[in-house]
């Protein structure tokens, strides 16, 4: 079984490429026996997955609390975590039982985050059933909620038990998710493993439908964030790298009040663009670093740039707005991460903002 070891200095554990079942079993039988185990979901991960996991969990003396939400980003909600924090508790669910998130992103980080405070931490489990979450949000250990100031600004550190990344559990995911998914995993290649681009580009046609060449660059973006969050936990440093193309992405994202028009790695391959756009302007990469990764982007059927989007009221005064508001902004500036080449990146904080607005507007007027 392939497995990625996240070595930190506390909390260490193994990202898992297994089935479920497999997954489960690799876990301590006195771990599961003679507890109670809540697995958090939504309607489109448990559909296709929940069957497996109870036959996974079935031959162990447990109790099973099963909470199925809808899906949707609007359950990354302090509400919602106080909720189902409620009916475990009303349930006397203890300090030693365990919490399964089986899904994408919005699970894995609103489970994380009940695991994380109630009863001052208890096990978690995340199962991450969506691309991105099998390759970015499941390490890590950033777990949180959206606040009516902006998106994941209730939160905590919490790492899992393990992680069980199943890649049979993407063959029923929306191709819109899978593309999305995908953005992620290409930025980690742009972060740090120029192989894995290369990689990338000579399987370019056969990605989403082999599941060898798939399983290989989960696997290889997915090691990329671990080495980075073994190196930086607590994002004090290299950590923020993986804001590649996050400050002018979240931007663009929040423009659309995260209603669902916009993927959250749709903006970020957008995000990504304006990224090297910026390096471009800076002389820090070259024009065909960013005609390669335009060209990526664009053969796979992701956004390049804020056209395509087709929305009138954009204003580039209005995206450096929110870019300023972004909480990656220190003390007023805006904190961009810049390619150098395909696999190395730097941060800056002092490009000059007129140059963040000539890359906005060149990325409208396209
Ligand atoms: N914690 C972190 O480090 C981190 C990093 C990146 C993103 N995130 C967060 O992740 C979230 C986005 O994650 P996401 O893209 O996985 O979104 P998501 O969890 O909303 O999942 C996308 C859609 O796929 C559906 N789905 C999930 N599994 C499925 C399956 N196997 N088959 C069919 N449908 C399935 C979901 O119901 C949902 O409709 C955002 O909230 C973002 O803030 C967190």
């Amino acid at each position: 079984m392939r497995t990625i070891d996240v070595n930190l200095v506390k909390d260490s554990y193994k990202v898992l490429y297994a089935d479920i079942q497999n997954g489960i079993q690799t876990i301590l039988r006195e771990s599961l026996e003679d507890r109670k185990i809540a697995i958090i979901s939504d309607t489109d991960a448990a559909n296709n997955n929940m069957d497996e996991l109870e036959k996974a969990l079935s031959s162990y003396n447990s109790e099973i609390i099963k909470i199925i939400l809808s899906p949707g980003e609007k359950n990354k909600e302090i509400k919602v975590a106080e909720n189902i924090i409620n009916k475990l508790l009303s349930k006397k669910f203890e300090r030693r039982d365990i919490i399964i998130g089986l899904g994408g992103g919005v699970i894995g980080d609103l489970s994380g985050f009940i695991a994380g405070i109630v009863h001052r931490g208890v096990k978690f489990i995340n199962i991450p059933t969506t691309l991105l979450a099998q390759v970015d949000s499941s390490i890590g250990g950033k777990a949180a909620v959206n606040s009516k100031y902006g998106k994941n600004l209730i939160g905590c550190f919490k790492q899992p038990e393990l992680v069980i990344c199943d890649i049979n559990s993407l063959g029923t995911l929306p191709k819109r998710d899978l593309l999305a998914g995908y953005a992620e995993l290409v930025k980690h290649a742009l972060i740090g493993d120029a192989e894995l681009f290369s990689f990338l580009q000579n399987n370019i046609k056969k990605i989403f439908n082999d599941y060898d060449i798939l399983q290989e660059a989960i696997y290889r973006s997915a090691l990329v964030k671990a080495g980075i969050v073994m190196k930086d936990t607590h994002e004090k440093n290299i950590r923020a790298y993986l804001n590649l193309g996050h400050t002018y992405g979240h931007a663009i994202e929040s423009f659309y009040k995260y209603d669902g028009r916009l993927l959250h790695g749709e903006a970020i391959s957008i995000g990504i663009v304006m990224a090297f756009k910026t390096s471009l302007k800076l002389n820090l990469c070259s024009l065909e670093h960013l005609h390669v990764i335009t060209d990526h982007f664009n053969k796979v059927g992701l956004l390049t740039d804020m056209t395509s989007l087709g929305e009138k009221t954009i204003l580039p005064e209005k995206i450096i707005d929110l870019m300023r508001s972004d909480k990656k902004v220190t003390k007023g500036t805006i904190n961009l991460v810049l390619p150098r080449e395909i696999g190395s990146v730097e941060i800056r904080n002092d490009v000059n903002e007129n140059i963040i607005l000539d890359i906005l507007r060149e990325t409208l007027d396209n």
